[in-house]
């Protein structure tokens, strides 16, 4: 069975009280249990891991070498910031989805450049909680097509 990371980065810990009128008011729990279930009828495995820290999002990330067939990454902040993140990414070569809750092409100039999207598969913004369902969506369906 095909199994997925889902990595969310710093603050998504924070989200339904976090900025509502941007985020939304479901919690990181109920995205992980909507996943979890979008999962099951996808036959497909995810494994979730939220962090504050970058390092610690590097390290799952290279763990999920012969663990993981596809991410699914919400790296918050980070994706506009690092480069270690993006590096990882490219470095293990494991398909990725980037997703956000926003349209960050909306939103403030400095949100508008992705260090993960030139190593992604593609990109899902701006659908709220919605985003990662698509964005597993999306991924499951890339891998399933893939030899
Ligand atoms: C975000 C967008 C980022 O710019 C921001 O720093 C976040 C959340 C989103 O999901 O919309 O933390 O990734």
């Amino acid at each position: 069975m095909l199994s997925i990371l889902v990595l969310h980065g710093p603050n998504l810990n924070l989200l339904g009280l976090r900025e509502p009128g941007v985020y939304g008011s479901v919690t990181l729990d109920e995205i992980n249990n909507q996943l979890t279930q979008k999962a099951e009828t996808l036959g497909v495995k995810v494994s979730v891991l939220q962090s504050n820290h970058e390092g610690v999002i590097v390290d799952a990330i290279h763990a999920a070498i012969g663990q993981h067939q596809g991410i699914l990454i919400n790296a918050g902040a980070y994706t506009h910031t690092s480069v270690a993140i993006r590096d990882a990414l490219a470095g293990v070569a494991i398909p990725t989805v980037e997703v956000h809750l926003s349209n960050i092409y909306r939103r403030e100039a400095f949100r508008h450049h992705s260090y993960i999207a030139p190593v992604a598969i593609g990109q899902i913004s701006g659908f709220g909680a919605e985003s990662y369902r698509l964005g597993l969506l999306a991924l499951v369906e890339f891998l399933n097509k893939t030899p």
